[in-house]
C-alpha cells in the first residue's frame, strides 16, 4: 500500500516559495491551502499565485480549497493543470456535479469534511471522488493539535470504499507529526498532509522521510 506525504506550503516562507518548494522535492505532492477569509477566517492564495506555484514546483500540486461557493470557483483551479482539487462538502451546492466537472477538466477530484461533519452524506457517493480529506483540525490555520476523535470516520469510509470496489485515497490534514501519523495510518489514511512538522524541521526532506517511514509500518492494505 502506497503512502503519500504532502507537505503543506502554508508553513513555507511565502517570499521564498521557490526555495521552499525545492526543499520538499522528495515529497509526493505539494499541498496548497487556498483560503478566502469567508469559509475560514484566514486568507492565503488565489488562482494567480497557484498558477505560479504550479509553474515553479518540482512536484505536482494537491490544492485544498477552503472557500465558499466552490461550485463557482473550483473548476478554474482544475484548469490550471494541478494534480488534484479538493473542495469542502460543507460549502458545495452539488458535490457530485462539481467532482465530475473537476475530472472533466483533467484534475483529480477531492472532497473534504471538517471535524464536526459526519461522513454519512459521502458513504453512497465515494466512487465520485479520487480523494476524501478528513480534517484532523478545524480548517484555517497551521500548527494546531491533531484531533484523534475524528479517526473513526476513516474506518467508515474505508468500508464504503471497499464495498464499492473503487480506489479512493483517504487523506488527513492537520496536526500530523511522526507520532500522530501512526494513529491516522492505523485508522485507514494513506495520504498525509503535514505543514509545521515539515517546514518547522531544520531539514524538511528528512522530516518527509521520517513521516513516510512511520506511516509505512502502519498503513493498511486495501
Ligand atoms: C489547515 C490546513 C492545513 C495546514 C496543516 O486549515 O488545511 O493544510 O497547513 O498544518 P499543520 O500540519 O501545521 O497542522
Ligand atoms: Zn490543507
Amino acid at each position: 500500500m502506497d503512502v503519500r506525504i504532502n507537505p503543506s506550503i502554508l508553513s513555507a516562507d511565502f517570499v521564498n516559495m521557490q526555495r521552499d518548494l525545492e526543499r520538499i522535492s522528495n515529497a509526493d505532492y505539494a499541498h496548497v491551502d487556498v483560503m478566502d477569509n469567508h469559509f475560514v477566517p484566514n486568507l492565503t492564495f488565489g488562482p494567480q499565485m497557484v498558477q505560479r506555484i504550479q509553474e515553479t514546483s518540482p512536484i505536482p500540486l494537491d490544492v485544498h480549497l477552503m472557500i465558499s461557493d466552490p461550485d463557482r470557483w473550483a473548476p478554474g483551479y482544475a484548469e490550471l493543470g494541478v494534480f488534484s482539487v479538493t473542495f469542502h462538502l460543507e460549502a458545495a451546492g452539488d458535490p457530485v456535479a462539481l467532482a465530475r466537472s473537476l475530472r472533466a477538466r483533467g484534475s483529480r477530484a477531492g472532497v473534504a469534511i471538517k471535524p464536526d461533519t459526519p461522513v454519512d452524506a459521502l458513504l453512497d457517493i465515494v466512487q465520485e471522488f479520487d480523494q476524501i480529506l478528513v480534517m484532523t483540525v478545524e480548517p484555517g490555520f497551521g500548527g494546531q493539535s491533531f484531533m484523534p476523535t475524528v479517526l473513526p470516520k476513516l474506518g467508515e469510509l474505508t468500508r464504503a470504499i471497499s464495498a464499492q470496489g473503487c480506489d479512493v485515497w483517504l487523506q488527513v490534514d492537520g496536526g500530523v507529526t511522526e507520532e500522530t501519523i501512526v494513529q491516522a495510518a492505523e485508522a485507514g489514511a494513506d495520504t498525509f498532509v503535514a505543514g509545521s512538522s515539515v517546514f518547522g524541521h531544520a531539514s524538511p526532506d528528512l522530516a518527509i522521510d521520517a513521516l513516510r517511514l512511520a506511516a509505512g509500518e502502519h498503513v493498511h492494505a486495501r
